[in-house]
């Protein structure tokens, strides 16, 4: 096995914290939380957990409105609840990934209480002020979950901006305060041990200086920030990180969508270490779709040298079981689609257990962005309260909680949650999986074949995401190492690949 830094090989896991468990029964999840569940994560093999944001928050974005960068907020626990959580995490050898969002706080953080106090006030340039008057905004930028990004202040008589809630105001990263202030907050969790961070809207961080109009406004378009200056900060942020020991990491959550710009954020080795690419999780279940997402991938990141991400679900977006139309069948054959791909493999909690989308009544709804319905808390057991001591936690369960638990589950060995561990044990088991070259292979149109090489370590993955059977000669002599229909493992592989299913051969 080539010598790598730990998260190149890792499969990495996201936790919603309000979300994974609970140990207070107040039907909210928190740290200690998801310290009692760590043993569920050390049997399925995971490598790392990236937890969304815990620290003090009003929770107008649920946590992404930080009002503290550098405490937990009291539901999710303590300062010495999460050192215990790290530290159990660092004894079973997963990594601990936080979440940093560094493009704008809450409007209860101190320093923006302090901005809006008055024009004059030395924090008043912490925070992107406009002139101008109540009926006409700075510019025609909408903000992501509607209105514009623009909030005009009566005390002061000017505009802030805000690229997401008017309860989240952007941070001005030209004021070289802010930038020392942020970075002290990297240097707070990394002092505590953490081993790196998920960074929230990183190619946002700073926007065009002119503000200008766009012809045409959308979100995520890069011509309103995407600036030299990101670029410039990336630089240090890395540098920083960097200097402290054991190969701490990032990942940027760069949300342009298209891989090419995605690209850019790796710079020359010396920005993010790993960046999310959304397009493919955009993608429908389509073999074609999914192959021209993957060409991409390899088209722009190898030149550079940059190390893939894959993602199919996380806590933003329907889960991906959901958006393929519900079918176990095609969850299963996705996860051997995610994880036997060349770069650091994502999950999202619950994708384990397979579970789809919650219905949540309109009376029940509680994000502003309508993402409640991935956010549903996680069965644990089949008893009523399902592991919370709680009957009804914060959001309704997803379906069919009773069978679809962790505990259920795990008695069950043809289930997807025994599936995904036999993957992540494929993975750990073979340096083609983890790091080998990925080459495609010529197959039937609903077939996506390819192969994964290191040395005379190797891997074929089919994966059919058709609705009928398909026959794939393969010309030489392999073992089905996994399959996502659980058939035949450990025997010669038959030549046949049943609808919307995946096998690994070895
Ligand atoms: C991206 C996060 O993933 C999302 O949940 C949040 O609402 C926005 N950034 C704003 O922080």
């Amino acid at each position: 096995m080539p010598e790598a830094p730990w998260w190149k090989t890792a499969v990495v896991y996201q936790i919603y914290p309000r979300s994974f468990a609970d140990s207070t029964a107040d039907g909210v999840g928190d740290l200690e939380g998801i310290r009692q569940h760590l043993d569920h994560l050390e049997w399925l093999g995971v490598d790392a957990i990236w937890l969304s944001p815990f620290f003090t928050s009003p929770m107008a974005d649920f946590g992404y409105d930080v009002a503290d960068y550098c405490d937990v907020d009291p539901i999710f626990g303590t300062l010495a609840d999460f050192d215990r959580l790290l530290a159990d995490a660092h004894a079973r050898g997963i990594r601990v990934l936080i979440d940093w969002v560094p493009n704008h706080s809450s409007d209860r953080h101190p320093w923006f209480v302090e901005s809006r106090s008055s024009r004059d006030n030395p924090k008043r340039d912490w925070y992107i002020w406009r002139d101008g008057t109540p009926d006409q905004t700075p510019n025609n930028w909408s903000a992501a979950f509607g209105g514009k990004v623009w909030t005009w202040d009566e005390a002061t008589s000017q505009w802030y901006l805000h690229l997401f809630l008017p309860e989240q105001p952007d941070l001005n990263w030209r004021n070289p305060e802010v930038v020392a202030a942020m970075h002290d907050t990297l240097r707070f969790w990394l002092d505590r041990g953490v081993d790196g961070f998920r960074m929230d809207v990183i190619h946002g961080i700073v926007k065009r200086a002119d503000l200008a109009d766009l012809p045409v406004d959308k979100h995520h378009a890069p011509d309103r920030f995407d600036e030299p200056a990101v670029h410039a900060n990336l630089r240090e942020i890395r540098a920083l990180i960097d200097g402290y020991p054991g190969d701490r990491t990032s990942v940027g959550e760069v949300y342009i969508l298209s891989t090419a710009k995605v690209a850019e954020y790796y710079g020359q080795g010396d920005e993010l270490h790993m960046a999310f690419n959304f397009p493919p999780l955009y993608a429908p279940w389509d073999a074609a779709k999914w192959r021209t997402r993957i060409d991409r991938v390899v088209e722009e990141l190898d030149p550079r040298d940059a190390w893939p991400t894959w993602v199919l679900s996380n806590h933003d977006n329907p889960r991906h079981r959901t958006r393929y139309g519900g079918s176990e069948a095609r969850a299963r054959a996705a996860a051997v689609l995610l994880l036997t791909l060349r770069g650091t493999p994502f999950l999202y909690a619950g994708e384990e257990l397979g579970l789809e989308d919650a219905v949540i009544p309109k009376e029940r709804e509680v994000d502003p962005a309508g993402r409640d319905i991935c956010r549903a808390p996680i069965p644990w057991t089949a008893a009523a309260d399902h592991g919370w001591g709680v009957e009804d936690p914060w959001l309704p369960w997803p379906p069919e909680p009773d069978v679809r638990n962790a505990d259920v589950l795990r008695a069950d060995e043809a289930s997807i949650l025994h599936l995904y561990r036999r993957i992540l044990a494929a993975r750990k088991g073979s340096p083609a999986l983890q790091l080998g070259a990925w080459s495609p292979l010529p197959a039937p149109p609903t077939v996506l074949a390819y192969s994964r090489v290191l040395g005379d370590d190797r891997r074929i993955v089919l994966v059919n995401f058709g609705d009928a059977p398909v026959a794939v000669s393969v010309d030489v002599e392999t073992v089905v190492e996994v399959a996502s229909d659980g058939l035949g493992e450990g025997e010669g592989y038959a030549g046949t690949v049943a609808a919307d299913s995946a096998v690994i051969l070895r």
